[in-house]
């Protein structure tokens, strides 16, 4: 109830009072903001993808915008020698407008990366998206091997077999590279696990053939039973450290990913920023209301 309550106002609130708890999970506004937060991570032994936040654009002037942008980022983050990547939503070059312009946005992003040796994370949106967004991965990994990997979503009942028919792409020496995580949209019950222990579950089952595979696992998860859940696989299947990793969202569970850095694994943290932050905190809250019990802690337990 409460939390329905705060998804519905926070759209109105001032956007001083929401940047009070958006500030932790934002690097900020601008390009010099996100490189600054990757080097102080790199400092930690943490490695980085930057993300310029925005989705579900309405027109393509944006997308061609949005593709000049990342262009940028690359450029100076290169340029700074941040050690990092980079990760993109793919609606925010248009491509539930346009899918082709929207590929030919995204590809010129992947191949600016693969001019530096770099990689481009496709983010995994929502499920209308599922389809559009294995497609544009395969179109890309046919043609940039070792620069592009995907995210699926434990809670989608589908990812296990979509995993089992990524496999003709994957090859010893261009692992397929997988971000696992659990989900972060509100989807139907006919499609997707709602259980805690049910996604759990399944996290866990999607890591393991990902291990049995050979594939690269990127283990993007706060979630301490599914960390101590994927250290076991990594012991049992002896997994070597350049073929997996763990990720985080910047600035939640800093005591945990600290002690996987400790213990030597490798680890990676999702850096977002950018002007249209606060519309995107604001989504992020409608979509999944229990969202706005870290919001009140943010606000209040300081
Ligand atoms: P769970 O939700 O059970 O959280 C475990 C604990 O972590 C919570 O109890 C809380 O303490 C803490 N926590 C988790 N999220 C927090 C937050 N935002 N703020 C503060 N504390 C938090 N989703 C998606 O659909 N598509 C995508 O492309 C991505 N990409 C992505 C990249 C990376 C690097 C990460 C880590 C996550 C994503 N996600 C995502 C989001 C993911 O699907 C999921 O919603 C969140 O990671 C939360 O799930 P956990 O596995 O952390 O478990």
């Amino acid at each position: 109830m409460l939390n329905k309550l705060i998804s519905n106002i926070l759209p109105y609130m001032p956007q001083a009072l929401v940047w009070q708890f958006s500030k932790e999970y934002i690097a900020g506004e601008t390009i010099e903001d996100a490189v600054r937060a990757a080097k102080d991570l790199n400092n930690e032994g943490i490695k980085t993808t930057i993300d310029v936040l925005g989705e579900f654009i309405k027109n393509l002037g944006e997308a061609e915008a949005n593709k000049r942008e990342y262009l940028e980022v690359i450029e100076v983050t290169e340029k700074a020698g941040v050690q990092g990547n980079y990760s993109l939503k793919p609606t925010f070059f248009g491509l539930l407008i346009d899918k082709e312009a929207a590929y030919r946005h995204i590809r010129e992003v992947v191949a600016k990366a693969a001019s530096h040796g770099n990689f481009v994370r496709i983010d995994m949106e929502d499920s209308p998206c599922t389809d559009l967004e294995i497609e544009l991965f395969r179109r890309l990994k046919a043609e940039f091997p070792g620069n592009v990997g995907l995210v699926l979503q434990a809670y989608l009942k589908r990812t296990h077999q979509d995993i089992k028919n990524l496999k003709d792409l994957h090859s010893a020496e261009y692992p397929l590279n997988l971000r696992l995580c659990k989900g972060i949209y509100v989807e139907p019950a006919a499609i997707s696990y709602k259980k805690y222990d049910e996604v759990n579950q399944h996290f866990i089952e999607d890591i393991e053939l990902m291990m049995q595979e050979g594939m690269y696992p990127a283990i993007a998860t706060h979630d301490k039973p599914v960390v101590d859940g994927a250290l076991k696989l990594i012991e049992k299947y002896k997994v070597p450290k350049d073929l997996y990793e763990f990720q985080m969202l910047y600035g939640v569970t800093p005591a945990l990913r600290k002690s996987l850095v400790d213990q030597g694994h490798p680890m990676r943290v999702y850096v977002p920023f950018g002007k249209q932050w606060f519309g995107y905190c604001t989504r992020r809250v409608k979509e999944n209301p229990k969202m706005a019990s870290v919001i009140m802690k943010a606000i209040f337990v300081k």
